[in-house]
């Protein structure tokens, strides 16, 4: 096998997040270096915790877990406990962790393990707001060069967004983000509700992972239990979108994914369409292409490598 691929996850767990971190660490394809809390759905308080539970609960509390920004860089925080419930983990019991946060800042850590490693060695998994890795950016502009790239869920073009008419959650809560990190020049993949509307946790989905026989199984379902309630009714479908998970299953098979490489622009200033991915799908202006936009899966295998990953926890 070739050696495993050097991953940092920036996230706010958020019960789809902490489904992704269960993939990552279960994958020996995948080395995770760190895993760096953003404020999102719950404030980062409780999304650094969330971090720490999911790492125990993997069998992993050797992960370095950092905690980041805790608003986004001109806004005030938007959350989204509607969700994900009041600690944004809301379904299964965890217990407190046990391991601690690193003392270091997230947007440090992002910085010094970049800068320190070999061009195009690390890939910057970001599973919520880009207000971690815009500050990165902006804090050492030539971390840039050194990623080999960033995979994102985030925006949406022909779903529409899921937080306003236009927006997407993490482009939404931290647009001007959104916006360094789009025009960074660093090779970009985006995950958009486009993608992750079609990988739905449907009922007999969720019933695999509760049968797996192990506690990981069993806290993915419930997880998802919670998770999932709240979108069947709003989209009116058997199980709900499940976002973050997209990420991490496009770096162990790519192959099940499709889409373009476009121009996306994010919109900052339009009070009715802010946070906006304005998606160059049919390439009709002459804007340079800055990303992969996903559009479809093959959401039968996405599951397949969920379950499959999972059962080895
Ligand atoms: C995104 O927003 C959050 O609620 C989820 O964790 C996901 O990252 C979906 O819009
Ligand atoms: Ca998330």
């Amino acid at each position: 096998m070739p050696d495993p691929r050097k991953i940092i996850i920036d996230t706010d767990p958020g019960q789809d997040d902490a489904v992704a971190i269960l993939v990552a660490l279960a994958s020996p394809e995948l080395d995770v270096l760190g895993i760096t809390a953003v404020a999102g759905n719950v404030p980062l308080e409780l999304t650094q915790l969330n971090a720490r539970k999911i790492c125990e609960l993997a069998g992993r509390p050797d992960i370095s877990v950092f905690c980041g920004a805790s608003e986004p860089l001109n806004r005030k925080l938007v959350t989204a406990e509607h969700v994900h419930g009041r600690t944004g983990l809301d379904g299964p019991t965890l217990p407190q962790p046990e391991m601690q946060a690193q003392s270091q800042h997230a947007v440090d850590f992002i910085v010094e393990t970049v800068m320190a490693s070999d061009s195009g060695e690390i890939t910057i998994c970001a599973l919520g707001p880009l207000t971690n890795v815009a500050m990165a950016l902006q804090k050492e502009p030539q971390i840039a060069k050194n990623l080999a790239e960033i995979v994102l869920m985030g925006g949406g073009f022909f779903e529409g967004g899921n937080v306003t008419p236009a927006a997407e959650f993490n482009i939404y809560v931290d647009p001007e983000a959104a916006a360094i990190v789009f025009n960074s020049g660093i090779k970009l993949t985006v995950m958009p509700l486009d993608v992750t509307h079609k990988a739905l946790a449907s009922r007999t989905r969720v019933e695999a992972f509760r049968s797996l026989g192990n506690r990981a199984g069993e806290v993915t379902a419930e997880l998802l239990d919670f998770f999932e309630r709240f979108d069947e009714t709003k989209y009116g479908t058997d199980g709900g979108p499940l976002h973050d998970p997209n990420v991490i299953v496009w770096l162990l098979e790519p192959n099940i994914y499709s889409g373009r490489r476009i121009n996306v622009e994010i919109e900052t200033s339009s009070e009715l369409t802010l946070g906006m991915t304005v998606a160059d799908w049919w390439r009709v202006s002459d804007r340079s292409e800055n990303c992969f936009f996903v559009r479809n899966l093959d959401d039968q295998r996405f599951f397949e490598i969920l379950t499959e990953r999972i059962k080895r926890l």
